[in-house]
């Protein structure tokens, strides 16, 4: 649904549409650069981002029912690469290099307890006690859906148990604060609030992006924050969340092999990924962001 010329400005500036956003409103509607190079997506493009991140899930969905003690990250590789491909569809990860030197060689990320992100599926055996985090990005007819979920394997201690809940938390106060007129720094600060308030730490290294035409698009969502800074949320933006608290403190050390970051202390770490859409203001009144992937 669309604001009309005369009604109260989605920005919350308590002025009238036309006297306030509705021009440049107009000015990105058609997919161009917004502000700050953010992509102000058209409808089109929503839906074919909305149909992506439908199959992200469902392969996440996938990943969930048949995970556990004794399966190798290199057979969740597998599973996700074969049904995207079944699906039409690409990894996005597979051979994906960002500002990295070298390409990153599977097709899903596999990050195991003290690993904070971008995991390289390979041998390792999951076994009783792991926290796994699988992050999906598919690409369907040329858009994007990026998600990711923990998986508990078998028992796991109370700790490692609480930093799952805790992150994923995280992330809901981080989806309730997108709303036209906020800002990305409403949603890092609202994160890390309540992640620091529990005594857990905020990883500062990576960060939630925009997503849908590229992989990684402006802007960044950083998970930390102060708020009414940073870039102003606008309707039919599409950007992930995707915060990564760690136990201990919160350095990162990057391996040798060029992606997967670790705590710098070997503390545990965890991390819930959601692709979400800024509705426009109607919409907006009856649920918040909604979550694409
Ligand atoms: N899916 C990750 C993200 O959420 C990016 C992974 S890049 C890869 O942004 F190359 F490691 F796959
Ligand atoms: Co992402
Ligand atoms: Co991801």
């Amino acid at each position: 649904m669309k604001t009309s010329r005369n009604d109260l400005c989605w920005c919350g500036s308590g002025k009238k549409y036309k006297k306030c956003h509705m021009l440049r409103d107009k000015m990105s509607s058609f997919g161009r650069r917004g502000t700050r190079g953010v992509i102000i997506k058209t409808e089109e493009q929503i839906e074919g981002i909305r149909r992506s991140g439908q199959l992200t899930r469902k392969i996440l969905d996938m990943v969930q029912e048949r995970i556990g003690p004794g399966i190798t990250t290199e057979q969740i590789n597998d599973w996700v690469h074969e049904e995207t491909l079944a699906n039409n569809a690409y990894p996005a990860p597979l051979n994906y290099r960002g500002k990295s030197a070298v390409g990153f060689p599977k097709s899903v990320c596999t990050s195991v307890n003290n690993v904070i992100c971008h995991g390289i599926p390979g041998n390792e055996v999951l076994k009783e006690g792991d926290i796994i985090n699988v992050d999906v990005t598919s690409i369907l007819d040329g858009y994007y859906g990026d998600a990711s979920r923990m998986f508990l394997i078998g028992d796991v201690s109370e700790e490692a148990k609480n930093l799952v809940d805790i992150t994923q938390q995280c992330l809901q106060i981080g989806i309730q604060q997108v709303k036209p007129g906020k800002t990305t720094g409403d949603i890092g600060h609202a994160i890390q609030t309540h992640a620091e308030g529990l005594g857990y730490s905020v990883v500062r290294d990576f960060a939630g992006h925009g997503v849908g035409i590229e992989f990684h698009e402006e802007p960044q969502i950083l998970h930390y924050g102060k708020p009414n800074t940073g870039a102003l949320l606008q309707p039919n933006m599409v950007f992930t969340i995707e915060p990564m608290i760690n136990i201990g403190r919160p350095e990162c050390k990057l391996l040798r092999d060029g992606w997967t970051a670790v705590t710098q202390d070997g503390s545990l770490s965890a991390q819930w990924e959601h692709t979400c859409l800024l509705y426009t203001s109607d919409a907006a009144d009856e649920g918040l962001g909604v979550d694409l992937g």
